[in-house]
């Protein structure tokens, strides 16, 4: 499903003395089965802007088009379910997520509100479990005893277990091990395989290089450059110092060279990139 964003406008607390706007004439595409990472400080409403995509926050102004569903401050709740339907959140808080007696009872309460009988739900919570990696001694555990990084990926499995073409993850790597999140990075690759349009949240440059067709990067509520990876990070060092991001590590590295007087004769943004240009550039003795 492509989804586009028109001038979005949003205010926490619209109309209330209260009022805070958050998000300023938010406009940006995605492409049906393209891989988005959102990138930016704490506070720039990442996870505010995503929470727009099903429909949980509605924009104060401006709209919001996913496939033929419109979006607006009118939309009323009851459109919005088939929406929900297509649309997958894993939120950035994964405990506040969770909510049945058991994992398996969790992950089959998406199917089940959507439609499907207890036996297609159980048959998709199993499916999705399996494919986030949680083992089947977990499945008829009380989801709160489980560890952050299995809360995530119940959270995950309930979020793909009415089958979705969007999924939407808000920081799904925070908190994850070195092989969690290379298990997270190929679920995205499976996932976009499987021809969904994924958004995932990072502050991991490294994750979006490996896996992003774009990136969108937000400051103060505004969306400050939509491109490729390749691009983005090859803009000017001073740009990412001014948005406080950092490059990738193969990126730092080759600055932390540079500052010793190697020089490359561009900016690697993979470490086999960085190893193949030491190789060709720098003189061994
Ligand atoms: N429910 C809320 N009510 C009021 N303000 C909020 C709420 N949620 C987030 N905010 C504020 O909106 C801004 C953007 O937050 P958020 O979208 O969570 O940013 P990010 O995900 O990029 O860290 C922050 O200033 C935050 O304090
Ligand atoms: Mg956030």
């Amino acid at each position: 499903m492509a989804i586009t964003f028109e001038k979005v406008n949003f205010s926490y607390g619209a109309g209330t003395t209260l009022a805070r706007s958050i998000l300023h004439d938010v406009t940006l595409q995605i492409a049906t089965g393209q891989v988005t990472a959102i990138v930016g400080q704490t506070g720039s409403g990442k996870s505010t802007l995503i929470q727009h995509i099903n429909g949980l926050l509605k924009p104060t102004s401006g709209r919001i088009i996913i496939d033929d569903f419109q979006l607006t401050a009118s939309t009323k709740e009851k459109i919005l379910v088939q929406l929900r339907k297509n649309v997958g959140i894993v939120f950035q808080f994964p405990e506040n997520q969770l909510f049945a007696n058991t994992v398996l009872e969790d992950v089959m309460y998406a199917p089940l509100n959507f439609g499907a009988t207890k036996a297609e739900a159980k048959l998709a919570a199993e499916q999705a479990l399996k494919r986030v990696g949680v083992s089947s001694e977990l499945w008829y555990r009380s989801p709160f005893e489980l560890s952050g990084g299995q809360m995530r990926r119940v959270a995950m499995a309930g979020a793909l277990s009415s089958n979705p073409n969007v999924v939407i993850m808000d920081e799904p790597a925070a908190g994850l091990d070195p092989k969690g999140q290379a298990e997270l990075l190929n679920l995205v690759q499976e996932l976009k395989a499987l021809g969904k349009t994924v958004v995932f949240i990072s502050h991991q440059m490294d994750h979006v290089i490996a896996v992003a067709d774009q990136v969108i990067v937000m400051q103060n509520g505004h969306v400050v450059a939509q491109e490729s990876p390749k691009k983005l990070f090859n803009r000017d060092l001073s740009w990412f110092e001014t948005m406080k991001l950092d490059l990738p590590k193969a990126g730092q590295l080759a600055e932390k060279l540079r500052k010793n007087g190697v020089f490359l004769s561009r900016r690697p943004l993979t470490l086999i990139e960085l190893a193949d240009l030491i190789n060709k550039e720098v003189d061994h003795e």
